[in-house]
């Protein structure tokens, strides 16, 4: 006979999805993602152990990856140039492993992975090696294929991951890649004594400010209760919002089939804004504060068409409620730091949209957890 369902309801601690379970984990994998990695108020990856020489040639950096694990790839690309000072790129793995990526041994490939065993993200790690490039994994699962055959394995101890759309994982990867361009930083001396502090600070408060928003999370849910019948959306942001504006787009697709794209909040008026009606639902991420302003102009451009606005945005942020229609506040979270914690309302709006439409939540219509064939 069969007991199987038994077995997964007990796993699931008496939540009623995994996806839901894996989201109210995420205060404590911020913290296993950062331990041992903050020593004596000091940013430390021992598992990147290279020396200085070692970084004097690399000339660019790659991230790729799939799916949600591309996603965190794109926020390490923003923070590679941004303190490392060197050119760099996301790129999905299954574009990157059939062309011809001009990479030799002075590149840097990040190679992001919950499974470690996604049959494109292998590929591209494959043909990075044979071009000689240095490879880093970050990677959930130990010992998996990309954590053997990388250069240097970062694992980011997120624990299992049952939900097929991914969660949890992604707070640790961007958590973790953030933390290793931080400490390469430091290698090439890029990383001021004053800027590690704040850093250091800074990450020790990203577990009560994940708290903090969980506690509001039925906010979220309201919210979804008053458009739950919508067709499409759009999720726009700017530099680090629009990464997470793409990932929030993915997760309704993925859990809600919600027709949803993340877009450069810069870009809509290059042609979606054509597309905006008193039935759109356009969900804006302002929580970088260098764009706000930016992103709160092309709001205004959404509401004079009569689009429905949904903002994401710091507490600090006083401007945003006079533009949209309804706000989801976070803390005060340090600029750079932004996605581990943004991701979170993201993906309670995805799981509740799904929810409200009685969706199978954890298994997805079409989607495998580890897609390990091409
Ligand atoms: C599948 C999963 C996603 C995941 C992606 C990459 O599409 O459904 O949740 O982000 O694969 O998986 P990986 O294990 O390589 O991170």
């Amino acid at each position: 006979h069969k007991i199987d369902w038994d077995i997964s309801d007990a796993q699931k601690g008496g939540f009623k999805h995994f996806m839901l379970k894996e989201i109210l984990e995420e205060p404590d994998v911020i913290v296993e993602a950062l331990r041992g990695r903050i020593k004596n108020g000091e940013i430390e990856i021992p598992e990147l152990d290279f020396d200085k020489n070692y970084f004097k040639n690399i000339n660019q950096v790659y991230f790729v990856a799939c799916g949600t694990a591309y996603h965190a790839g794109l926020v390490g690309k923003y923070l590679v140039e941004k303190y490392l000072n060197i050119p760099a790129q996301a790129e999905v793995a299954s574009e990157f492993r059939y062309r011809n990526p001009v990479i030799d041994e002075r590149t840097l490939v990040f190679v992001v992975s919950q499974s470690g065993e996604t049959a494109d993200t292998l590929a591209a790690l494959r043909l990075a090696k044979e071009k000689k490039a240095k490879t880093i994994g970050i990677v959930n699962v130990v010992g998996s294929s990309v954590a053997r055959e990388v250069d240097k394995v970062v694992y980011i101890h997120a624990g299992p991951e049952i939900a097929v759309a991914s969660t949890k994982a992604y707070v640790a990867q961007v958590e973790v890649i953030t933390l290793s361009i931080l400490h390469l930083a430091k290698i090439i001396d890029k990383l001021n004594e004053a800027n590690e502090k704040l850093f250091v600070e800074e990450f020790q408060k990203l577990e009560g400010f994940a708290r903090e928003i969980l506690e509001n999370k039925e906010e979220i849910a309201s919210f979804v209760s008053t458009t739950k019948n919508i067709e499409e959306t759009f999720f726009i942001g700017r530099n680090l919002d629009y990464a997470l504006s793409l990932e929030g787009a993915l997760k309704l697709k993925e859990i809600a089939y919600v027709h949803a794209e993340g877009y450069p909040a810069g870009e809509l008026k290059h042609g979606p804004l054509a597309l905006i009606t008193p039935n759109s639902l356009v969900i804006a991420i302002d929580t970088f504060t260098p764009l706000s302003d930016k992103t709160i102009s092309n709001i205004k451009e959404v509401k004079a068409r009569g689009g429905k606005v949904l903002a994401i945005a710091k507490k600090d942020n006083t401007r945003i409620k006079e533009v949209a229609d309804s706000v989801f506040y976070i803390p005060n979270v340090l600029d750079d730091l932004t996605p581990i914690i943004t991701v979170i309302p993201l993906q309670l709006f995805a799981y509740y949209m799904a929810d409200a439409r009685g969706l199978d939540i954890d298994k997805p219509r079409n989607l495998a957890k580890s897609v390990t064939v091409e």
